[in-house]
C-alpha cells in the first residue's frame, strides 16, 4: 500500500509543486482533495515552467491518472482555461478526473470575496479573491451547487434559481451593486458541464481501488498548515483543511490507507496575505531573500512577505499533520547569506513560549527567541548528493529536522527536477 501525502509546512508556496512534480516520476496517480484556484503550483521542466492551479501537478506526464476530489471547490471556468492552456503546451488532459461532489465556484462568488474584503478595509484576509471562502461557506450552509449537477439541466435550473435571488438580494441590499443575471449563469453553466462530462467520476472510488491493487497514490496538497482553517491562524488562514487529514476527507480515503506524510519545507519562511507572521523580516533582508527567490505570488503576483525559519510553527505543523518526513526546499536561496537563523522559541510578555499559541491574538506582539548559525557562502544547485553539501548547510538542515523531530528526506536546491536531492526511498 502506498499512498503518500505532501502538504505545506507552513503559509503555502512552499515549493509542493516542485516536489509532487519529483516524486510523481514514480507515482500511478496524482489527487488534489482542498483548496481550489487560489492554489498556484510552478513546476520547471527543462527549460519550461508550468503553473497549475486546479490540475494536480503529475498532468505534465501524459500517464498518470490525476484526480481532483470532491473536497475541492472548482471554478469550471478556471479549470477549462487550465485544460486549454495545458493542451496548447503539448500536454493532454485525458488522464484527469474530476469528482461529481465538487462544489462549483460561481460567480457570484468571486464578487462576494471582493466585497466581502473591500468592506473589511484594514482588517482584510489579503484573500486571493478567487470566491474561495464565499463557496466553502455555500457548502457548509447546504446551498452549493456541485459539479454532478451540471448534467442534471432539471435540477440545476430549479437550485440556481433559489440560491441566485438570494445572493442577488444579498448584492443589492448588503453591498448596492447588481445581481447576475439567472438566465445567462445558467447558460454558461451548463456549457461549462459540456466539456466537463469526459472528466466525471466517482473519484474515491478510483482512488481507493488504485490504493488497493498497490499503485503509488500522491496526494497534493494546496495551502499549508497555518492556513488550515481550524490548526492555523484563524481568521487569516482559508477556508479548507490544508492539513494532511483534509486528504482523507478531501478524497474520501480512509486514514488507515495513508503510508507516508511529508510536509513541504521552505528553508525560510514565507507568507501572502494578511496576519500575524512572527518571525517577518520587514527589512532590507527581508527584501534580497525574496529578489533572490523571486518570491511573487503564483497566483496574485502579489510580493511574498519573507521570514526566517519558525521551529516553533513547524513543530505545530509536524503534530497537526503527523509527519513521517520533511521535504526541505528553496536552501539554495540562502546561499549568500553569512548567517542564518531559526527561531526555537517565542517571548510573550516576558513569558518563554516553546510550543505555537491555540490562538492567533497576540502573535502579532510575540518576539521570536532566534539560534544562529554559521552561512555556507557557497553556490549549492549543483550539488545532487548530501554528503556534497557544504557543511553549513547540512548542519542548518539537521537541526532543522532535530528541533521539529521529523527525518529529513529530501532537499531542494533549485526549481528543476535535476535539482534534488532524495534521502530515502520515498514511497
Ligand atoms: P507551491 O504553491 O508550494 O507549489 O509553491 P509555488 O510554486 O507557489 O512557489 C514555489 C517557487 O519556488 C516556484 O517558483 C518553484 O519553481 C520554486 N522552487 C521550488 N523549489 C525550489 C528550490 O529548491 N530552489 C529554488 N530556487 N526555487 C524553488
Ligand atoms: P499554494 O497552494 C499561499 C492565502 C491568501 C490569504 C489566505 C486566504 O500555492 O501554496 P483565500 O483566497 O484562500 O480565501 O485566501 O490564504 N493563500 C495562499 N497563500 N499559497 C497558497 O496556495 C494560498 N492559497 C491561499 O493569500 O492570505
Ligand atoms: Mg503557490
Amino acid at each position: 500500500m502506498s499512498a503518500v501525502v505532501i502538504v505545506g509546512a507552513q503559509w503555502g508556496d512552499e515549493g509542493k509543486g516542485k516536489v509532487i512534480d519529483f516524486l510523481a516520476q514514480q507515482a500511478d496517480m496524482v489527487v488534489r482533495h482542498q483548496g481550489g484556484n487560489n492554489a498556484g503550483h510552478t513546476v520547471v521542466v527543462g527549460e519550461e515552467e508550468f503553473r497549475l492551479h486546479l490540475i494536480p501537478s503529475g498532468i505534465l506526464y501524459g500517464d498518470k491518472w490525476c484526480v481532483i476530489g470532491a473536497g475541492v471547490v472548482i471554478d469550471p471556468r478556471v479549470l477549462l482555461e487550465e485544460i486549454d492552456y495545458l493542451g496548447r503546451r503539448g500536454i493532454a488532459s485525458d488522464h484527469l478526473r474530476i469528482a461529481s461532489q465538487a462544489h462549483l465556484i460561481m460567480p457570484y462568488h468571486a464578487r462576494l470575496d471582493a466585497l466581502s474584503e473591500d468592506r473589511l478595509g484594514a482588517h482584510k484576509l489579503g484573500t486571493t479573491l478567487r470566491g474561495i471562502g464565499p463557496a466553502y461557506m455555500d457548502k457548509a450552509a447546504r446551498i452549493g451547487l456541485r459539479v454532478g449537477e451540471l448534467m442534471h439541466p432539471a435540477t440545476l435550473a430549479t437550485r440556481l434559481q433559489r440560491v441566485l435571488e438570494e445572493k442577488n438580494r444579498l448584492l443589492a441590499r448588503a453591498y448596492d451593486v447588481e445581481g447576475f443575471a439567472y438566465d445567462e449563469v445558467l447558460e454558461t453553466y451548463l456549457g461549462y458541464g459540456e466539456q466537463l462530462r469526459p472528466y466525471l467520476a466517482n473519484t474515491a472510488l478510483l482512488i481507493n481501488q488504485a490504493i488497493d491493487r498497490g499503485d503509488r497514490v500522491l496526494f497534493e496538497g494546496a495551502q499549508g498548515t497555518m492556513l488550515d482553517i481550524d490548526h492555523g491562524t484563524y481568521p487569516f488562514v482559508t477556508s479548507s483543511h490544508p492539513v494532511a487529514g483534509g486528504a482523507c476527507i478531501g478524497a474520501g480515503v480512509g486514514p488507515t490507507k495513508i503510508s507516508q506524510v511529508y510536509g513541504v519545507v521552505k528553508a525560510y519562511t514565507s507568507r501572502v496575505g494578511d496576519g500575524p507572521f512572527p518571525t517577518e523580516l520587514r527589512n532590507a533582508l527581508g527584501s534580497d531573500i525574496r529578489d533572490r527567490g523571486h518570491e511573487y505570488g503564483t497566483t496574485t503576483g502579489r510580493p511574498r512577505r519573507i521570514g526566517w525559519l519558525d521551529a516553533v510553527a513547524l513543530r505545530h505543523a509536524a503534530r497537526v499533520n503527523g509527519f513521517t518526513g520533511i521535504a526541505v526546499t528553496r536552501l539554495d536561496v540562502l546561499d549568500m547569506l553569512e548567517e542564518v537563523k531559526i527561531a526555537v522559541a517565542y517571548r510573550y510578555h516576558g513569558e518563554r513560549i516553546d510550543e505555537f499559541p491555540d490562538h492567533a491574538e497576540g502573535l502579532d506582539d510575540v518576539e521570536p527567541e532566534y539560534e544562529t548559525l554559521p552561512g555556507w557562502q557557497t553556490p549549492i544547485g549543483a550539488v545532487r548528493k548530501y554528503a556534497d553539501l557544504p557543511v553549513a548547510a547540512r548542519h542548518y538542515l539537521e537541526r532543522i529536522s532535530t528541533l521539529i523531530g521529523v527525518p529529513m528526506v529530501l532537499v531542494s536546491v533549485g526549481r528543476e527536477r535535476a535539482n534534488t536531492i532524495p534521502l530515502q526511498p520515498l514511497f
